[in-house]
């Protein structure tokens, strides 16, 4: 750690790593129900446990997303944080807000909008939160007078999420409106955004980990949100296709969906070529298994499995199917889930004061087992789905003799999320098992990065 206020990225980071965990019980508990008999059928039912376990996810991503931007942020800008205190107080509102609405929906109090079920209070306590946060990191690169690319791409995705979730506040009484509003903030989030926000953590931990030039990286960097701008966008209608608008967004979600993967190959080569030509420059080899694995894993589970259901014509048979599924696990995963673990992976030796290449056995077998099972959760869902749909959609059988007949898969997928959910439970126990311990020590590693940016500014 070089500067001191980068310790509050340490209780971003345990706050997420709870959630992590409530979030994989609630996964569990849904899965579990597949099978049946359900005793908790009347208490918890598979709706109240699945919104539970989405939004718990999204709350600790973007609670990681948090944590690691005010790590990375006084690094980049060569400076402290404007206020500590700003940070702490946005941390408990957030968790406060994340904790009841968590118990909000656990007696039905919910807006019901898949994603969004945030009651409006709770809305309002997240858009204060944002605003805090995007002031205090503001402020901080005011005061340095430095900014990075690599920290201007994050912050633009960062500050481009709040604007993005101005619709979410709003209700609208027509279905079909609120549907074609609702993913203004969903797609445009994880195939928009938050790529910018993965494509500037990716940069930061390149640029770190191999020895490769901070100005080819921010470079590239550009071209991947190039890519990202130009096919996401107008993407957003591979979910229009069923929903009631007119029918000429058929041919523009399929074409312009079609190139997404595009960004998230380009991201994958990135990661690949800095490792190619800049080699392994630092210690924290399990930091570099994370990194490498998000943009790999992103490509498989966003970029490829995307790809695969994207099209209208085969989209009219998977929609809403357990293909949706197979994909939203191992697209969440791979971006979102996987780059936040590599930030925290990478950070927490400074936080804890244990030497970056002092990560034991345990850490490898977190990553190996998390990416193993959900390997396989994401087979089990795909091949579910697959039966699902020629069950269901095309020899026309009935939901839940459907479902039945795919009980094998259902064991399957509990037997892959075991699997995971130990993964899980080890990078946990590894994160708590050292005491946070924040001693200001220069990192040899950005020290020279420092010295090739004197060279290249002139500062
Ligand atoms: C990191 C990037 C991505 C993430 C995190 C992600 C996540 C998700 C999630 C959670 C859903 C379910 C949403 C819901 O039904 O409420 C979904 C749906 C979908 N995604 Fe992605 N996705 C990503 C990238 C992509 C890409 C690149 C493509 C296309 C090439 C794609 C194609 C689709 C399609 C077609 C659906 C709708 C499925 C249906 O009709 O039921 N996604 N995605
Ligand atoms: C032990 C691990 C997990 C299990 C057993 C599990 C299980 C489930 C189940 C059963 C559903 C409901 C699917 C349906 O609607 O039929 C679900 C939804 C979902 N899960 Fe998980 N999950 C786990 C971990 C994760 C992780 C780690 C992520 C992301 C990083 C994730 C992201 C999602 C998303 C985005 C949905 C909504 C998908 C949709 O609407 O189609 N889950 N999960
Ligand atoms: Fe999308």
């Amino acid at each position: 750690m070089r500067y001191k206020s980068q310790s509050v990225a340490y209780w971003y980071f345990a706050v997420a790593m709870v959630l992590f965990g409530l979030q994989i019980v609630f996964g569990l508990l849904s899965a579990a129900k597949y099978l049946g008999p359900d005793p908790l059928l009347y208490i918890l039912p598979f709706d109240v446990t699945k919104t539970i376990h989405t939004n718990l996810l999204i709350v600790w991503v973007l609670t990681g997303f948090m944590g690691a931007t005010y790590w990375l942020v006084p690094e980049e800008s060569r400076t402290e944080l404007h206020s500590t205190k700003l940070a702490y107080i946005q941390l408990i509102l957030w968790t406060l807000m994340g904790v009841t609405a968590v118990i909000g929906y656990l007696f039905r109090y919910g807006t019901g909008n898949k994603l969004l079920e945030q009651p409006l209070p709770h809305k309002i306590v997240i858009v204060v939160c944002m605003l805090i946060f995007l002031y205090n990191i503001g402020m901080t690169i005011k005061r340095s007078g430095r900014l990075t690319t690599t920290e201007g791409v994050l912050l633009l995705g960062l500050a481009l999420s709040a604007v993005l979730y101005v619709p979410a506040l709003l209700h609208y009484e027509n279905y079909t409106v609120s549907i074609f509003y609702r993913w203004w903030t969903i797609h445009l989030w994880v195939e928009g955004v938050w790529m910018m926000i993965m494509g500037g953590f990716l940069a930061y931990l390149l640029i770190r980990l191999s020895g490769i030039d901070r100005e080819v990286m921010e470079k590239w960097l550009y071209v991947i949100v190039g890519l990202v701008f130009f096919a996401g966008i107008l993407g957003t209608a591979h979910h229009y296709y069923w929903v009631g608008v007119p029918q000429y967004w058929l041919p523009v979600g399929g074409f312009f969906s079609a190139l997404e993967p595009l960004a998230l190959a380009a991201m994958a080569i990135y990661a690949y070529a800095a490792m190619r030509r800049g080699g392994v420059r630092h210690p924290n080899t399990l930091a570099l298994h994370w990194t490498i694995g998000s943009a790999i894993f992103a490509l498989f589970g966003a970029g490829l499995l995307g790809l695969a259901h994207t099209w209208p014509s085969v989209n009219k048979w998977t929609h809403g199917t357990l293909i949706t599924a197979m994909h939203a696990h191992s697209a969440f995963y791979g971006a979102y889930a996987m780059i936040v673990l590599a930030m925290v992976t990478y950070a927490l030796p400074g936080l804890t004061n244990r030497p970056h290449n002092r990560y034991s056995p345990l850490g490898f077998w977190a990553f190996w087992l998390q990416v193993s099972g959900m390997f396989g959760m994401t087979l089990s869902f795909g091949t579910a789905g697959i039966a699902q749909v020629y069950l269901e959609r095309i020899m026309g059988m009935g939901y839940l003799d459907a479902q039945l007949k795919i009980q094998v898969h259902f064991l399957m997928l509990i037997l892959a999320a075991t699997i995971f959910a130990t993964g899980v439970a080890l990078f946990i126990y590894d994160f708590f098992r050292h005491r946070p311990q924040f001693q200001v020590v220069d990192d040899g590693v950005v020290a020279e990065d420092d010295a090739h940016l004197r060279t290249t500014t002139g500062r």
